[in-house]
């Protein structure tokens, strides 16, 4: 049976009532990483991974919710919004960001579920917080933009689960478009569809399976980073209001007054913005063999300057290096320290690269990455379709 099926079948068995449906898909990255909390541009697409919501409005302020993964039930109240540590704590977040907006709001009967891979970095915490905030604001009529959607999820993340996270994960979650990567700038949020068709490649993720416990406290480190290089800058260019702002020969005036640390994670951010930029002239021109070229060196970025890679990812993407007849991009995506690395790859050539990557990888951490291959698909949406 399907997941939507099931989740409609359990919500029927619960609710005694037909609930309307809601898909809300993860997302990758192809390029443009740790540049979203720096004012930068990222690529990032809606995949066909997701949750899927069946919803029914309720009389009352309770949310009753059951996790169909986890086969939990839990219920609160819109006057008991308290973060506490559990999946839960998403979704109360959304429910006390939509209540600053419209305090009249009503509860919400829920039963959820997903086929995106936890801990993969395919962001399936934006994903949850952007589908129930839809559902929410299409069962109340309630009006919200899906830019402010994404606004409210992200406050979610950071005030009801402790990440301090940037936008882009629930942005493309909720603007994703079929066969689609989304150009945002990140600081004005405007955005683009750049089409990605190829008759020669593919993407594919690979999973290392592991996430460093590093993750969360490292990436408020290298945030602080970026900020403290700024601040500086400031002090004399008081235009400055981020790193999307500094261009290399200015960060290179500062280079005695920088430790080594704040210099590389800026520089690194830096040359980031610009090879985004370049990837989406790359991309409407047809030329991924360039664009993955970028990737490979996005991915040498984020390890050896911003440190955030793992020997995990780092063996992941030198053995797509040394296959370049079946990979022209490979590097890790999104926060670092595990999940996935992203990988355009020549169609078809799945099987031949699954083999020999889970050989070479099992001899050194003795266990087997996990291959994903996705297509770009639209972001949260409602559905009608049985299946
Ligand atoms: C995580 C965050 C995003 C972004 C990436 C790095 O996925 O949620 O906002 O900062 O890391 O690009």
């Amino acid at each position: 049976m399907s997941l939507r099926r099931k989740i409609v079948a359990r919500f029927e068995e619960l609710y005694r009532t037909t609930p309307t449906v809601f898909i809300a898909p993860g997302r990758i990255n192809l390029i443009g990483e740790h540049t979203d909390y720096n004012g930068g541009f990222v690529m990032p697409a809606a995949i066909d991974k997701h949750f899927v919501f069946a919803v029914s409005a309720r009389n009352d302020e309770i949310f009753s919710v059951y996790a169909l993964d986890l086969n939990e039930q839990v219920e609160f109240t819109l006057t008991d919004l308290k973060a506490g540590d559990s999946w839960v704590n998403y979704m109360m977040g959304v429910v006390a960001a939509f209540m600053q907006i419209n305090p009249s709001i009503k509860g919400l009967n829920v039963v959820f579920g997903s086929n995106i891979p936890m801990g993969g970095g395919m962001s399936s915490s934006a994903a949850l917080c952007s589908g129930f905030g839809f559902a929410l604001n299409e069962t109340y009529h309630l009006g919200l933009t899906r830019i402010e959607l994404a606004k409210i999820s992200q406050s979610s993340e950071r005030n009801f689960a402790g990440a301090n996270v940037g936008i882009m994960d629930p942005f493309a979650s909720l603007h994703g478009r079929k066969d689609s990567f989304l150009f945002l700038d990140c600081r004005s949020l405007a955005f683009d569809h750049a089409p990605f068709h190829s008759t020669e490649y593919e993407l594919l993720l690979i999973d290392t399976k592991v996430k460093h416990l590093l993750a969360s406290s490292a990436y408020n480190k290298r945030r602080q980073a970026c900020e403290e290089g700024v601040a500086y800058i400031r002090k004399q260019h008081s235009s400055v209001s981020s790193l999307r702002d500094v261009s290399k020969n200015l960060l290179f005036d500062y280079r005695e007054d920088f430790n080594e640390d704040t210099f590389d994670k800026c520089s690194y951010v830096i040359d980031e913005i610009e090879r985004t930029r370049q990837a989406l002239d790359l991309l409407k021109a047809g030329d991924l063999v360039s664009l993955g070229a970028l990737m490979f060196q996005t991915h040498w970025g984020l390890s050896r300057s911003y440190e955030v890679s793992c020997p995990e990812l780092d063996l992941l993407v030198s053995l797509a290096e040394k296959k370049k007849e079946f990979f022209i991009g490979s590097r890790m995506m999104g926060g670092g320290f595990g999940g996935c690395t992203i990988n355009l790859v020549k169609k078809e050539s799945t099987i031949a690269i699954t083999d020999e990557i889970k050989a070479n990888y099992f001899a050194t951490f003795k266990t087997e990455p996990n291959f994903y291959p996705v297509t770009l698909e639209e972001g949260v949406h409602l559905t009608k379709t049985a299946n």
